[in-house]
């Protein structure tokens, strides 16, 4: 029989700085009570000017570890799910697996917008069961507030910064991800993006002249998207595990506008209170929402082992999807997976590594055949 993939380990990263409603409305024409009423955000974090996408991503992840008891050294995979990555490439992933020292992971970015996590874990997961691997560290990592129009009211008010990371692992105990459901629908892929910067306009005066650069977005149409999909992808997922609707402990749905979330729970003829949000705190986290919340919920003790529930998100693409899992949490003993002075070797191991390589171009460089 083919493994089970469980999730063992959380860690979250949400920037210090608080940016309110109130801060907003003195950048641009708005008020809180429109942004409370409209969206049901109150704030939102920025990542400083020294924290990026992988950063915060690195320090998920440690904690993520941590919980698991798992070393760095024996992950096999690291799956960054990002719209924020630090460079077109290398991937943020790599990044990451240096700066942690996973040194025995494959590494790479995966970009399905704010569905992207869900993406991830079924990839991890599928990973985990095909018996290919034992251990995947999933990332969800954004710092879209880089890439807002903070002139542009319709945009600003919606987005903030933050990781969250879960630690997959196999295990002949049945549980962990059950389902998933992945969609996309790429007709609708000029409702949500972020045009410049890519093959089709790279960077040039021109594009950043017209904005191009920033998240565009036609609001009103991505909502009545998100409204369609949400209750229809829990559904499928739910189903597709076997499970009715009444069995799930809690719904954590991407935090992309409470509005988009009532709708959902109506649909779905369950009350409010089994799906979780936080948005009024953190915004639109994009692919780090459905992490952030998860980790909360843990940590509450809304959501405990043994219980089921559905990650169902969307996003730009256009892209949704929902997997149903089982929550489990650490299978490993308690134990030092790494000392304080880890972070220090890994720093100098990632330097010795580049003076090699500076070393042996000197060496090698000049025995290149002149072209
Ligand atoms: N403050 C005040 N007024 C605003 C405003 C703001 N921040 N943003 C837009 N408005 C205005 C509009 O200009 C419009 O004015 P008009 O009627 O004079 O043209 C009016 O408010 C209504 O705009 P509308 O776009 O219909 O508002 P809405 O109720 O749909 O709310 C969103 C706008 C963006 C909050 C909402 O459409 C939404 O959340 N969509 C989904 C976005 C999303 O989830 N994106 C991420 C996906 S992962």
């Amino acid at each position: 029989m083919s493994p089970f993939a469980h999730i063992t380990g959380w860690g979250m990263t949400i920037p210090e700085r608080v940016l309110t409603n109130h801060e907003i409305s003195k950048m641009v024409d708005t008020t809180d009570e429109w942004i409370r009423e409209r969206t049901g955000i109150r704030e939102r974090r920025i990542a400083s000017e020294d924290q990026t996408t992988a950063s915060l991503a690195v320090e998920a992840a440690l904690k993520a570890l941590r919980v698991a008891n798992l070393s760095p050294s024996e992950l096999n995979l690291i799956i960054v799910s990002t719209s924020s990555p630090e460079h077109i490439f290398p991937a943020t992933a790599s990044l990451v697996q240096d700066a942690i020292g996973a040194t025995h992971a494959g590494a790479f970015d995966l970009l399905a917008a704010c569905t992207g996590f869900i993406y991830a874990l079924d990839l991890a997961a599928q990973s985990i069961r095909s018996g290919s691997i034992n251990n995947a560290l999933v990332i969800g990592s954004e710092t879209l507030s880089r890439f807002t129009n903070w002139n542009d009211r319709t945009t600003c008010i919606l987005f903030g910064d933050g990781a969250g990371a879960f630690v997959l692992q196999s295990s002949e105990e049945p549980g962990g991800i059950l389902s998933a459901v992945l969609r996309s629908d790429g007709s609708g892929g000029d409702l949500l993006s972020l045009p410049a910067g890519g093959s089709r306009h790279p960077a040039s005066l021109d594009t950043i002249h017209k904005g191009m650069h920033f998240i565009h977005m036609n609001g009103r149409e991505v909502y009545r998207f998100a409204t369609r999909v949400m209750a229809q992808a829990t559904r499928e997922a739910t189903e597709k595990a076997g499970l009715k609707i009444e069995d799930l402990a809690l719904i954590i749905p991407h935090q992309a506008n409470r509005r988009i979330i009532e709708a959902a729970a109506r649909s779905l003829e369950i009350p409010l209170e089994r799906c979780v949000i936080n948005i009024d705190r953190y915004g639109n986290t994009s692919t780090a929402s459905i992490p952030i919340a998860t980790i909360e919920a843990v940590e509450s003790g809304c959501l405990k082992r043994g219980d089921r529930v559905v990650f169902v998100g969307f996003g730009g693409g256009l892209t949704w999807g929902a997997v149903t899992v089982q929550w489990s949490g650490p299978i490993l003993p308690k134990r030092k997976v790494y000392p304080k002075s880890y972070q220090i070797w890994v720093k100098i191991r990632s330097h010795v590594r580049r003076l090699i390589r500076t070393i042996e171009g000197i060496i090698w460089g000049s025995n290149f055949p002149e072209g």
